[in-house]
């Protein structure tokens, strides 16, 4: 028996390329239909308003934490020098994940939801969930507490707190009454319910498309650039910081609601203060590289990770800046918000992911390096440009968008109408498209590079003294 379980590290692997590739695309679809509307060829289930939700689930719960299984299963055998608490635990988490997936692929565009952003999944599906939530941690948990070392790395603590809070956010915004078997209701209602969603849903992002993210940077930065932590100390209380904050932040989701106004005032300040935690950790990561930086001019999997913390260190000072009321007067509702959010999950959630993937292929493949770094490096150029033409394109269109509809003549009737604004971001939708084309085409190259490493074939490069015998 091998001493560390890689199959499900390996299955996790794979299925975080392959449902990369699917989440992504529907992401472009959705971006054309946005430009071009007649793409739904008036299909039910190919419109607009399914699809969305298809794209955020794919991507977050299908490729996010897909990545986030694998690495953590990685990482934690690893760092605690013994194999997994269960196999068979472990391949149930596997099989039982790709089942919620597969729901999720069905039940989405059929328009079953619950209808709550991020947890629209319908309850038997959201037990299903709780299910292998619950054996995850026990996989998880039960590793660390049979480690072979006294000390617990702190990725393992970042991707702890991810586990757990995740439990705590699932179960108490899933509480729902069922009224058939495709349909329940929220057990919140009015405002309470706004609330709890939001509290969900900011945490969403702190703990799953953040934390479990920041367990990859402290074990796979240090490891891809051969150096220490810059500051471990620094790392500790960059954990304690972040959790203790985000929990907070949630209301400034709903400025200028029915919210009571010193809650939202509240999630303003915290999120004013999560900066700190935030750019202490993005700092933390970038200085791992001191005395390493000459490795950015040849390691394009090194470029994947640094300039992921790059994003999340924009994000996280764009994010408390959209959270002050008065910008927020702006900003909510246009696109300015998508341009944020797709700053921290094509840049930020999405690099981390290639890079810690891409060093975990090869070994999982049993090999030096990807089958070829050549494409690891075409991947990392098409996927940034795509970047940042999907978020340039979408600033400008977002604070176009706000501009517009605030602008009022001296008579104080509107200055545009609606579908004026609607006409004027035309062109950056078009360019959004692009830019997610790209995108996608960089992951495409990803997952030809990663059925080559994995079945065995020789790099390029070191067949070419094969070929010159030949
Ligand atoms: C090829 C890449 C991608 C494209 C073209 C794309 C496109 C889109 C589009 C068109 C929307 C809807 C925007 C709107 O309603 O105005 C959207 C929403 C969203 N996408 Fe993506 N996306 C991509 C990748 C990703 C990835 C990798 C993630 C996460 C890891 C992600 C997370 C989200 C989220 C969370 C939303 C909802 C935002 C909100 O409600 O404010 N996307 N995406
Ligand atoms: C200090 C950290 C951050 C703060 C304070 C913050 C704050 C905000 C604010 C104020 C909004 C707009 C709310 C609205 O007007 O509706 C927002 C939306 C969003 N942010 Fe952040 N952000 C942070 C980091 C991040 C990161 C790293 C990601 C990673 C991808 C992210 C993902 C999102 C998503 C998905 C939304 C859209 C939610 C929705 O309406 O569906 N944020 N954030």
């Amino acid at each position: 028996m091998e001493n560390y379980n890689y199959r499900v590290v390996k299955q996790f692997a794979i299925a975080t390329v392959l449902w990369g590739v699917v989440g992504m695309l529907v992401g472009v679809v959705i971006a054309a239909q946005l430009a071009w509307p007649a793409l739904n060829f008036d299909i039910p289930w190919l419109t607009y308003g399914r699809l969305r939700p298809l794209h955020t689930n794919a991507v977050i719960f299908a490729f996010g934490v897909s990545g986030l299984f694998a690495t953590s299963y990685y990482v934690v055998q690893r760092t605690c020098q013994v194999r997994l608490f269960s196999d068979k635990l472990a391949s149930f988490t596997f099989w039982g994940w790709q089942a919620v997936i597969i729901s999720a692929v069905f039940t989405l565009p059929a328009g079953l939801t619950r209808g709550k952003e991020y947890a629209e999944l319908e309850w038997p599906i959201t037990l299903l969930i709780a299910v292998v939530w619950v054996a995850y941690a026990i996989t998880y948990f039960g590793t660390i507490i049979k480690r072979r070392v006294q000390h617990i790395y702190v990725a393992n603590w970042f991707f702890g707190g991810f586990i757990l809070a995740v439990t705590l956010l699932h179960v108490v915004n899933g509480m729902s009454m069922p009224a058939t078997l495709w349909k329940s209701y929220s057990m919140y209602t009015g405002v309470q319910d706004a609330m709890i969603q939001w509290w969900y849903g900011h945490n969403a992002v702190g703990f799953i498309l953040t934390a479990g993210y920041l367990g990859m940077v402290y074990y796979f930065i240090p490891k891809q650039a051969n150096r220490p932590v810059y500051s471990y100390r620094l790392s500790i209380v960059h954990f304690w910081a972040l959790i203790f904050t985000y929990m907070w932040a949630g209301p400034h989701h709903l400025h200028y609601t029915a919210l009571p106004d010193w809650t939202q005032s509240l999630g303003m300040v915290f999120s004013l203060i999560l900066l700190a935690p935030s750019w202490g950790g993005m700092i933390n990561g970038m200085m791992t590289l001191s005395g390493a930086w000459h490795k950015l001019r040849t390691d394009p999997i090194l470029k994947f990770m640094i300039v992921s913390l790059s994003f999340y260190g924009m994000a996280t000072f764009e994010g408390p800046m959209m959270s002050i009321k008065t910008v927020n007067a702006l900003s909510h509702y246009t696109d300015w918000g998508i341009a944020h959010v797709h700053g921290g999950a094509l840049g930020w959630v999405g690099f981390i992911t290639m890079g810690s993937i891409y060093y975990l292929l090869p070994r999982l493949a049993g090999r030096k390096e990807m089958w070829s770094m050549q494409l690891v490096d075409v991947h990392f150029w098409v996927a940034t440009i795509g970047i940042v033409l999907y978020i340039a394109a979408m600033w400008i269109a977002g604070v176009m968008q706000g501009l517009m509809w605030r602008a009022v003549n001296p008579d104080g009737t509107l200055t545009y109408t609606f579908v004026e604004g609607v006409k004027a971001t035309y062109p950056y939708y078009v360019v959004r498209f692009l830019g997610g084309t790209l995108y996608l085409s960089g992951m495409c190259v990803m997952a030809y590079n990663t059925w080559m490493t994995l079945r065995g074939q020789k790099t390029p490069e070191a067949r070419i003294p094969e070929l010159k015998a030949a």
